[in-house]
């Protein structure tokens, strides 16, 4: 199903960001492709609700983009989830408004991935750990797709950051095209 695609960035310190910045500015400039950078919109918070969902409708494909806080999405992020996604809109009664569309998730742990593990200090994979995601894609009767992630995020040097910025960046050019990729196996 080729498309467009929507990247809805969350990140409070974009300033000093070192990988999610550089990974949202690879692919802002890509055609058929919009960027919503939560925090520089709306620092007080207050979303315009009508505006992003009429930006989702517009779009095929969903990417939330941001760093992993306390095992989750930064605040805005949430409150975007919470405002947006409305009952009647994004979910029950003609709440079809997302149907048919793909989420992915597109993360950087500041953990590296021996940490989530069984064994590791986090106990869980990231997978499980996003598990909330991907039920809210399945409520929203999304497809939600295997999770873009980069792990040990404070130690990967500038060279891995270019690499991991070129990846997402044909990513997001994938998606545009139809190429969706995995689909996240429950
Ligand atoms: C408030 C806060 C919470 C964080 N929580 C986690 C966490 O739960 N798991 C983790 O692996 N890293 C955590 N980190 C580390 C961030 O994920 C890391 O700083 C980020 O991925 C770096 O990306 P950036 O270069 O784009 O800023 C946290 C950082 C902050 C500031």
């Amino acid at each position: 199903m080729s498309g467009t695609v929507l990247i809805i960035y969350a990140h409070p310190a974009h300033q000093t960001s070192r990988v999610n910045r550089r990974m949202m500015e690879t692919a802002r400039d890509l055609e058929g492709v919009t960027v919503r950078d939560l925090y520089e919109l709306y620092p007080d918070f207050h979303i315009k609700v009508k505006i992003e969902q009429a930006l989702i409708e517009k779009h095929t494909h969903i990417v939330f983009q941001h760093p992993f806080f306390w095992y989750s999405c930064p605040s805005l992020l949430k409150e975007y989830i919470d405002l947006t996604l409305s009952y009647g809109w994004a979910y029950g009664p003609q709440g079809t408004a997302l149907n048919g569309k793909t989420l992915l998730s597109a993360i950087t742990t500041g953990g590296g991935a021996d940490a989530y593990k069984r064994t590791g200090h986090n106990f869980y994979t990231v997978n499980e750990l996003l598990q909330p995601f991907d039920q809210t894609a399945r409520l929203c009767g999304m497809t939600y797709l295997e999770p873009f992630i980069l792990n040990g995020s404070l130690q990967v040097n500038d060279q891995a950051i270019d690499a991991h910025c070129n990846r997402y960046r044909q990513k997001i050019i994938d998606l545009r095209n139809g190429d969706i990729g995995e689909v996240y196996q429950r």
